[in-house]
Formats: C-alpha cells, sequence, structure tokens
C-alpha cells in the first residue's frame, strides 16, 4: 500500500478492520498480561490505572465510532463522564467508581462489536469526518496512543516481569556522526495524509538555515560520559528551569539507571541488566537533553529541522512521507510497534535512513526538540480542540519520531507528540544539531 488515498472504499474498509483487530490485539495483551489487582492500582501518580485506559479506549471509541459515525444509540452513556481524560486528573482517576476489569472488557467487546456493524455500511464520503476513513483512523491511533501510555505504565510497575519480546536487531557503527542540512525551503506538515491529525496540518513551506544534525540518537554511552563528566551538578549546562528541576527533584542520571560500583544498570520492564553502551538513552527529560546537548557543544534541533531531516530529499527537492521514502514502515525501516522492548542499537537500521543519511529519525526513542507546541500558520481545529489546540502555548516541548512503542499507525515523520519538559516516564531520547559554521559550507 501507498496511501489511504490511493485505496477503493472495499479496501479500506479492510484496512480499517485490520487496523482495529491489531490494535486491540495489542490492548489486550498489555492488559491480560497482569492480574485484577495490577490492573486496578496506580503504578505511579503520573500514570492512570490500567483498567482506566482501556475503558477510556472503548468509551473514545463509542463517542466518535458508534454514535457520531454510526449514528446509534448509546451503549453506556452513563460512564462518558468518569472517562472523560478533561474531567479527572491522572492522579485521582483510582478514587473514581470505574468499571471494574470484566466490566471493562464487557464494555469495550460490546463498542467493538457495533463498530464493525458501522464500519459494514459506512460510506467515506459525504462528511469530512469519513474521508479517507478519517474517524476510524483517528480511533485506531488513539487507541495505539494508549497502548504506548500503558507501555510506560508496565515500566512503572513493580514486581515480576510480565512481558517479553525478542532483542532489536544488531547496531553497526555509522560512516559519520552528523550530516550536513542544506539551507533553503521545504514542505513541512502534510495536507494530504488522510489520517494526519489537525496539529500535522497544513502543508506549508517551511525554511532553515544550513545546520549539522547527528546521524544517530545520543547513546547511553555519550550520556554516561555526561554524567561522568560532572554533568548534572554544573550549573553552566542547564537553562534555569532545567538547573531549578534537577535540583529540586535531585536528578543524577536518565530514570530506571542505578550505578552498581562502577556501572550503570537500568531497570527496563522489571528487568534489571547493564546499561548498553550503543543503544539511544531513554527516559531523559527535555531539561537533560538540553543540558547534554549544551556539554557537548551543541544544541537540540528545532522542530522544523527534524522535519526537513527526515524528510528533505535533495535530489528531487520534495518531502517524502517518511526518511526512507514513501512506503509503510516495515521491521526493516525501523523499531515500532512494541516489536522489542527496548531502542535498538546505533546503526540497527541502515534501510531506515533518511535521504541526507540520518538515521533511527523514526523509533527507536522520541526525540525532544527545542520547540514550543503550536499550531502551524493555517491550522483549524478538526475534529475537537481538546486533541491538540488546548495544549498548544510554551509549556509543551515538542517530541518527533516515534519510539519502540509506538504504532506505525501512529507515527510520520509529520506526527507531533508533545509533553512537559521535565517527563522521563515516556520512552524519550534525543540527538543534537548545531549551526553550520560559514567556512564548513564551501
Ligand atoms: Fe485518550
Amino acid at each position: 500500500m501507498t496511501s489511504i488515498d490511493d485505496l477503493g472504499t472495499d479496501r479500506l474498509r479492510d484496512h480499517v478492520a485490520a487496523q482495529l483487530t491489531r490494535s486491540r490485539a495489542r490492548s489486550a495483551a498489555l492488559t491480560d498480561a497482569v492480574d485484577e489487582h495490577d490492573l486496578v492500582r496506580q503504578h505511579s501518580k503520573l500514570m492512570s490505572p490500567l483498567v482506566w485506559d482501556f475503558a477510556h479506549i472503548g468509551n473514545q471509541e463509542e463517542l466518535w465510532l458508534v454514535r457520531d459515525v454510526g449514528g446509534r444509540e448509546p451503549v453506556r452513556s452513563d460512564i462518558d463522564e468518569l472517562y472523560d481524560a478533561f474531567k479527572h486528573s491522572r492522579s485521582s482517576r483510582p478514587e473514581l467508581p470505574l468499571l471494574g476489569p470484566a466490566e471493562a472488557r464487557r464494555y469495550v467487546a460490546e463498542v467493538r462489536d457495533k463498530v464493525f456493524d458501522v464500519l459494514e455500511t459506512t460510506r467515506f464520503e459525504g462528511r469530512r469526518l469519513l474521508d479517507g476513513g478519517f474517524a476510524f483512523g483517528m480511533i485506531v491511533q488513539h487507541e495505539q496512543q494508549h497502548d504506548e501510555t500503558m507501555l510506560a505504565t508496565h515500566q512503572l510497575r513493580v514486581g515480576a516481569p510480565v512481558l517479553d519480546a525478542p532483542p532489536p536487531p544488531p547496531g553497526s557503527p555509522l560512516p559519520v556522526s552528523e550530516v550536513l542540512v542544506p539551507g533553503g525551503y521545504f514542505t513541512m506538515g502534510t495536507s494530504t495524509e488522510a489520517w494526519a491529525l489537525d496539529n500535522e496540518r497544513p502543508a506549508h513551506q517551511a525554511r532553515t538555515d544550513p545546520f549539522f544534525i547527528d546521524t544517530a540518537p545520543v547513546t547511553n554511552a555519550r550520556y554516561a560520559a555526561f554524567i561522568d563528566a560532572g554533568g548534572y551538578t554544573d550549573e553552566r549546562w542547564w537553562s534555569e528551569a532545567g538547573w531549578a528541576h534537577v535540583q529540586q527533584a535531585k536528578l543524577v542520571a536518565p530514570r530506571f539507571w542505578e550505578r552498581v560500583g562502577a556501572e550503570w544498570y537500568r531497570d527496563r520492564f522489571g528487568v534489571v541488566a547493564p546499561v548498553v553502551p550503543d543503544e539511544p538513552v531513554v527516559h531523559v527529560s527535555f531539561h537533560e537533553a538540553e543540558a547534554y546537548a549544551k556539554w557537548a557543544g551543541k544544541r537540540l534541533p528545532t522542530e522544523v529541522e527534524w522535519e526537513k531531516a527526515a524528510r528533505f530529499d535533495p535530489a528531487t527537492g520534495r518531502s517524502r512521507r517518511y526518511p526512507w521514502g514513501d512506503e509503510e514502515p516495515t521491521e526493516l525501516h525501523a523499531n515500532l510497534g512494541q516489536r522489542h522492548l527496548q531502542p535498538a542499537p546505533v546503526g540497527a537500521y541502515p534501510a531506515g535512513a533518511s535521504a541526507l543519511g540520518v538515521h533511527q529519525l523514526i523509533g527507536d526513542v522520541w526525540e525532544w526538540t527545542s520547540s514550543d507546541f503550536h499550531g502551524y500558520t493555517g491550522f483549524e481545529v478538526f475534529p475537537y480542540a481538546e486533541y491538540s489546540q488546548v495544549f498548544f502555548g510554551p509549556e509543551y516541548k515538542v517530541l518527533r519520531g516515534g519510539s519502540f512503542g509506538a504504532d506505525p499507525a501512529a507515527v510520520r515523520s509529520t506526527f507531533r507528540n508533545w509533553d512537559y519538559p521535565i517527563r522521563r516516564q515516556i520512552f524519550a531520547g534525543f540527538r543534537c544539531a548545531r549551526d553550520a559554521e560559514a567556512a564548513e559550507l564551501s
């Protein structure tokens, strides 16, 4: 498949059904992996109980696909309020009269039955919500995004490991550590990607100066060198907000790292093992990423620079859908979809490199950028302001590219994620960039 726009109605219906089934299999695996107690308890104040995420997935699906698209009677209108993410903070959700695990499973299954019914008769036309199956695509992405959130809850859960996956492919050293991205305009965002969300739209011309960007995310080895050099206790490398936070939160290393003797160990889904040197560092905040970059004599890329490094093809002047081209991600391109439970080492995906030779932009770790989250010029709310518009502003930093826990359905080179600059429970790392000096351009 090249793009959803090329599919006929029947094939689009099959594609939607397959995506819905795939996302539900993942949600089921994440919730079946633990017992009832682990489903209802709160593993961290930062996260909802897993059973809340699960029923919330079903509730959003009911609101948009059963009631709105299908025009059907509510399955359970009495619970809408409980699963409205804007009515109850994550930390308060355990106190709510939530559906128990068995009831939640019955509810999401009943909603899904009705959705397949609706899908049978839906014609993907007549309303913008239906163009290219957008409403279904939005719900697939919503479920996959909550699955990644549930995976982050698993990472915070204490107890014996319950998740398992094969290791990622081996890495290999890259020929160069950074590449020059030429200055000038390129096409950023999209107006044609059928399932792109409102904040990725519209396509527009964006300009950068020439800059260098790292060909790989910053590795554990490099990050450990920053720690060993006293990075966490040297105010010079930190912004004012970052320095205040690192002291107040007493940060000394990425989250889930612990020093045993001379070596760093990490706890990953309940498995404690030595940190692997050539894997991208993960579970660092924006502040830590920014401090590392300054220590390294570099800086974080802006969101515009990140997208240009990912999409711009200097041979044709056009922007690709993905770094490697226009075709959907396969397991040769990127580490996505929880296929592996960790970032892959640097150089593990040569087929996924961008036209400019930048590796592992998609998958492995979300990458912090230096940009605040804002709407592009021409932004229009669609289909609801709570999807992204209410988050626009300087409190949030943009992350790009998706992690090993992000599904291919919910990641593109135009996809934008955002979070608070202090967050570390998400699967976030970063790569560095720097301005090109005049002497380097001749
Ligand atoms: Fe949600």
